[in-house]
């Protein structure tokens, strides 16, 4: 099975080779995790629907019409939603500080909105929702969540986005101090693979 990864985002082709690298061998040995490059690139989706579930199908739909037959696009939309801020950043994620998607420019927004926020108050949580199409049949969504909070101040060189400044429920520190492999054991994204897997190793188990 052939899955073209419905992104642009080099950095989420290799947490999904990653992610791969760790399922079950039975699944591991018959899928491949192609970058949509490979077929020409990423179309352009407006990521208008206002939902992760709904941009996550925009995305894998497209990729899925320029596919060889039988080929399969997994999109993923994720994002950081705060209970202090009502959920923002959520879909906004990528653009919360404008639309050139600087990521930068983003954890300074966030953090000046979160200034003089309590720790009792900095709860968020990272949400992601895979969508896998294939033309001639309704898409599958696989999701996942990650609790935490977010931390007074950015720490860790790992990983992208939020990261510094996110810390999962039941640690001290940040994704980006903690680590890709610890990373890939509790992210909304891991999560939301482990469904997925868990699907595929029905089909082909
Ligand atoms: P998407 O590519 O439209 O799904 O946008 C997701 C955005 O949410 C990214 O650009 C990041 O800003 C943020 N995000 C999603 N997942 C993560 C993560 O695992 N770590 C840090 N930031 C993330």
């Amino acid at each position: 099975m052939d899955i073209y990864l419905a992104s642009g985002n080099a950095h989420k082709v290799q947490e999904f080779n990653t992610l791969l690298a760790t399922v079950d061998p039975r699944i591991s040995s018959k899928v491949r995790i192609l970058s949509a490059a490979e077929v020409g690139g990423m179309p352009k989706v407006v990521e208008d629907a206002g939902s992760f579930l709904g941009n996550a199908r925009k995305k894998a739909v497209a990729l899925a019409e320029l596919l060889p037959p039988g080929g399969w696009a997994l999109s993923d939309d994720s994002g950081l939603s705060v209970d202090a801020l009502k959920g923002a950043p959520g879909v906004e994620s990528a653009y919360y500080a404008g639309p050139q998607g600087d990521s930068a420019a983003n954890l300074r927004k966030l953090m000046a909105a979160m200034a003089g926020v309590d720790e009792a108050h900095r709860g968020a949580n990272f949400s992601c929702v895979l969508c896998l199409a294939t033309k001639g049949r309704e898409p599958l969504f696989f999701r996942g969540r990650c609790d935490g909070r977010i931390a007074f101040q950015a720490a860790g060189k790992g990983g992208f986005g939020y990261d510094p400044v996110f810390i999962p429920d039941g640690f001290a520190q940040s994704f980006a101090e903690l680590g890709e492999e610890q990373k890939n054991k509790l992210s909304h994204r891991a999560k939301a693979w482990s469904q997925l897997s868990a699907w595929l190793l029905r089909i082909y188990g």
